[in-house]
């Protein structure tokens, strides 16, 4: 039987060992910003798209190391949208990662700036990785660009933020989870495929699965949002409900929510059979999606 809580435990070691080795030290200057830097991605964090980078990866029969300078620089960029989600232009949130927040700690130019220098080094150290063929040299960077701009996670971002206080509407709602959270998680995967020079054909497959286990992990997000506590989650709760966010609980209420987010998983399952390398990685994670409690 696939143990997945030692898998994720040891997967996240490494990534946290890579991380800590490669980023700048806190004592170098500007040494504020470092420290800032560090202190984000350090905290309580699952480190799920790394993860994820490295476990498609397997699944298309490729090594799980070639994925791990790209999930890392995955969890840059995540990190990035963190702290720029809870300044106070945005969610204005205090809690994060079971910390004070990064504007909070280090102050908004400083939140601000480290998010920035986030975003810059996970380009950084994808442009040293390779894109074996049939892919193009500068194919992972694309994928995440093209997964975090004005089409992807900040389109979305900018939804949520504008469809504050509206009323409940369906559409909006799929676009917004879609675009906020499902288009990181999908490249992710399609990144770990890329970097083993993975087919087309299995790196499509791998992104339908990390888009269907993307909206039911933002699903997940709202629902714990509105029914887990801080001491667990490591961020503050009730807060959805309390900015009038558009959420899927919002529009669907939390048994039909919950239903949605089951059958997606469901789908995202099917996806795995048609992989020729090691799935029993993705298929417990895609589980653990949504009966994670933080
Ligand atoms: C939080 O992401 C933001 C969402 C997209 C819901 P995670 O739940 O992966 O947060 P960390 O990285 O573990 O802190
Ligand atoms: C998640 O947004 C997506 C991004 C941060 C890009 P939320 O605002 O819903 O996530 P939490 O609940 O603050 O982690
Ligand atoms: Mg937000
Ligand atoms: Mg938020």
């Amino acid at each position: 039987m696939f143990d997945l809580k030692s898998y994720l435990a040891s997967q996240r070691q490494r990534v946290d060992h890579f991380l800590d080795e490669r980023l700048p030290l806190a004592s170098t200057r500007p040494s504020i910003l470092h420290e800032a830097m560090r202190y984000c991605i350090f905290g309580e964090a699952k480190r799920i798209r790394p993860i994820l980078c490295m476990a498609a990866a397997e699944a298309v029969g490729g090594s799980a190391d070639r994925a791990l300078q790209p999930g890392a620089a995955i969890e840059l960029l995540h990190t990035y949208t963190l702290i720029h989600d809870d300044l106070p232009a945005m969610d204005d949130d205090a809690l994060r990662r079971g910390r004070p927040t990064c504007h909070i700690k280090f102050g908004e130019a400083n939140a601000i700036l480290a998010g920035d220098a986030l975003l810059t080094l996970a380009f950084e150290w994808l442009a040293d990785c390779p894109a074996p063929p049939p892919h193009v040299p500068g194919a992972l960077a694309r994928e995440l660009a093209a997964a975090a701009g004005s089409q992807g996670v900040i389109g979305g971002q900018v939804e949520d933020i504008a469809a504050e206080g509206k009323a409940p509407d369906a559409d909006l709602v799929a676009y917004i989870h879609l675009h906020k959270t499902a288009d990181l998680l999908r490249a992710a995967v399609r990144m770990g495929a890329i970097a083993t020079g993975g087919s087309p054909q299995h790196v499509n497959a791998l992104g339908q699965y990390g888009e269907h286990i993307g909206i039911a992990f933002q699903i997940a997000d709202d629902l714990l949002n509105a029914t887990s506590n801080r001491d667990v989650l490591g961020k503050n709760t009730g807060t959805d409900v309390k900015r009038g966010k558009l959420t899927y609980i919002a529009v669907h209420g939390i048994e039909v929510s919950r239903r949605h987010a089951e059958a997606r998983i469901n789908a995202a399952q099917e996806l795995l059979r048609a992989l020729p390398g090691d799935t029993a990685p993705l298929a417990a994670i895609a589980d653990f999606v949504l009966s994670r409690q933080s």
